[in-house]
């Protein structure tokens, strides 16, 4: 088969009730980095992203407001398309579900499915969220609130159209079934399947107790419900019914992308409705998790909503787009604090990333004029930092192919590190002193920028100011407009001859003392309690293997250590996790001291919230056993740093 050159990637239509926040950021910049990833690799990428206007949330929030639902969500929406510019999103459309070529395609399907048999019209009785656009039954309830967002639902009773959802119950398990990856992750496939299994319900999709919605082409009385008329945008946009050839280039959509708060209707509701109307279903629906705050998920009543506009004024949008890369392991909820933002600013980007710039920049500079040299012969140290490069090269490939995000950035930031080392390995100040040395000096500085043409290149779909930025000073990259994804699995692309100059950092460091303010006490972190949650609160003394396994416990080497000033009980040390070092402020000066702890291997409670103690930023805590006498650190004698503690 001739492998396709086109890939459709779609995140979900934001509800345009609010300004959006940095979750739905998360989503868009996720969504985008792997769009100009797959751009970089050759495919005609369609990127779709957009609002879903219609429902009675934004019906009741307009009225609140004394104006017209369309009027209310234009200014919105207006914000929604800038907030995407300012975080340089590169969608190929937006689709608003009020668009005329939107509602046509929600009207046909609704008619054809009805004509088909299976539509519907019965009495709907039951319970509705509102702020969720969800049905619920009794059975489902939690406390009599909605399972989903725990807040009040409203009983429901009226006519509705209802589509026959368990008639398609069983294909649906025989497609997961024989697809093993069209729901990913793994742990939600399981979710969604249970579920299924559970015993599928008809779908109310219809309400006629407001009016801003699509209205049911056969009865005026009845508008089409939310997700229904939601769902279709994903074949709207490329021209479903109305641009044959455009709609067969596209479709089936190869990932749509969203957190976990909607995976069930897009891995049940949605492939139903295509199973209805006869369309084939999409590659994969990949649902990562949230972005929580202290005290749960971010929402506007709680007063708790970070606002991307200002991070990116704040910090740059390389800054904050690699931030939001990098933060949530795959799959996984992940906490956001301005902390830990700016911890990643100025240790990955500004210490390792933009320090690997300048230095190579200036060593440029003083040793081999303004100009990238001809590197000479090859030596094994050589050799192992181009086989590096060339290996992080493939794993950052698969590593964004799965969409494990996170990790593919640890890979590219493996090659950072070993870049720097190579620096203090190879020593070029000393070769510079030596006449005879300067062939091997220039080999140095040739492979230096030649690994940072490969690392920037592999983090141009996170950071993609960072090329034109990086090449201002060591001008590695001779056609910017044209990046290949490719090259960045070739040595020896870089031209000798290409000009260096010294410039400005690419990422300033930022002054923690600047976030004084936010940087609290540890503090028990209060994250959104899910239903599994509070059921387990009865039995408090059981953990699950997934609790447990949110633990990352890591080998960690101390390499320095000293007491800190007027503490009598706190030492500060420096551990290298892996390739990666960081500062903990241990309470055990009474027990050890500095020199004793120097070259142990502890074990590192790796994902820590980082936090403040008497002025030393902790990142990360190491695990002691005690009792009333004595406290005795954890130690590893044989595996080496980095390595995972399970
Ligand atoms: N309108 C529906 C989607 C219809 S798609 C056919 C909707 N809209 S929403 O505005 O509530 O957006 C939900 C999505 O926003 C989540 O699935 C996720 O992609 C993103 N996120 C919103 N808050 C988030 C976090 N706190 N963390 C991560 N993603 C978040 O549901």
């Amino acid at each position: 088969m001739q492998e396709k050159n086109r890939f459709y990637i779609t995140t979900p239509i934001y509800y345009p009730s609010d300004n959006l926040h940095i979750g739905h950021a998360y989503t868009t910049v996720a969504a985008d980095c792997l769009a100009r990833f797959k751009r970089m690799q050759g495919y005609d990428v369609f990127y779709l992203t957009g609002t879903d206007e219609h429902g009675q949330k934004i019906e009741k929030i307009a009225n609140e407001k004394g104006m017209q639902p369309l009027e209310y969500v234009d200014g919105i929406v207006k914000n929604i398309r800038e907030l995407w510019d300012t975080l340089l999103i590169t969608n190929t459309d937006f689709i608003r579900t009020t668009e005329e070529r939107h509602e046509q395609v929600v009207q046909k399907i609704f008619q054809k499915v009805y004509d088909q048999g299976d539509i519907y019209l019965s009495e709907y009785e039951g319970w509705y969220c509102t702020p969720c656009e969800t049905f619920f039954t009794e059975r489902q309830l939690v406390d009599g609130k909605c399972p989903d967002c725990g807040r009040d639902v409203e009983i429901v009773k009226e006519e509705s159209y209802f589509f026959k959802m368990s008639k398609y119950a069983e294909r649906l398990l025989q497609h997961i079934a024989t697809h093993p990856n069209f729901i990913q992750p793994e742990s939600r496939k399981n979710e969604v399947v249970n579920f299924i299994k559970s015993g599928l319900e008809d779908l109310c999709v219809s309400r006629t107790t407001f009016k801003w919605g699509i209205p049911v082409p056969f009865n005026d009385k009845h508008v089409v419900y939310v997700w229904f008329d939601a769902l279709i945008n994903y074949l709207s946009a490329i021209g479903y019914a109305s641009d044959e050839e455009k709609f067969d280039k596209y479709w089936p959509a190869d990932v749509h992308l969203m957190a976990k708060d909607i995976i069930r209707f897009h891995a049940i509701i949605w492939p139903i409705m295509l199973m209805a109307i006869g369309v084939p279903l999409p590659d994969k629906v990949f649902a990562h998790g949230w972005i929580l705050l202290e005290g749960g998920k971010m929402s506007k009543s709680k007063g708790n909503v970070v606002d991307p506009n200002v991070l990116v004024t704040k910090y740059g949008v390389d800054a904050v787009r690699y931030y939001l890369v990098k933060e949530l392991s795959f799959g996984q909820d992940g906490l956001y604090s301005e902390e830990m933002l700016v911890n990643r600013i100025n240790s990955d980007l500004a210490n390792d990333l933009g320090n690997l710039v300048s230095r190579t920049a200036a060593m440029i500079i003083k040793y081999c004029g303004d100009q990238i040299p001809q590197p000479g012969v090859a030596e094994p140290i050589d050799e192992d930092l181009r086989n590096t490069a060339l290996e992080i090269y493939q794993e950052a490939t698969k590593k964004l192919e799965k969409l494990d995000f996170s990790n593919y950035i640890i890979a590219v930031m493996r090659l950072v590190s070993r870049a720097n080392k190579y620096i203090d390995e190879t020593e070029p100040w000393r070769l510079g002193k030596d006449e005879e040395k300067k062939d091997r000096l220039a080999s140095v500085m040739y492979n230096l920028a030649e690994v940072i043409r490969i690392a920037v290149t592999l983090l141009t779909p996170t950071m993609p100011t960072l090329p034109a930025r990086v090449n201002e000073q060591i001008n590695v990259f001779a056609d910017l407009d044209h990046l290949t994804w490719k090259e960045a699995g070739q040595w020896g692309v870089c031209q000798p001859g290409r000009k260096v100059i010294k410039g400005q950092a690419l990422f300033p460091r930022v002054d923690i003392k600047s976030l004084e303010e936010i940087v609290m006490e540890p503090k028990e972190t209060e994250v959104k309690k899910t239903n599994e949650t509070k059921a387990e609160e009865t039995k408090p003394e059981y953990i699950t293997i997934d609790e447990f396994a949110k633990m990352d416990l890591r080998v960690a080497e101390i390499i320095e250590c000293e007491k800190m000033e007027k503490a009598d009980k706190l030492l500060i040390l420096k551990v290298k996790v892996g390739e990666e070092e960081r500062t903990v402020v241990s309470g055990i000066a009474k027990y050890y001291k500095p020199e004793e702890l120097v070259g142990k291997k502890v074990v590192l409670v790796a994902n820590l919230k980082p936090t403040k103690l008497r002025g030393t930023l902790s990142e990360g805590m190491i695990l002691a056993a005690s009792d009333e006498n004595n406290v005795e650190v954890l130690t590893v004698e044989q595996v080496s740093s980095g390595n995972r503690v399970k």
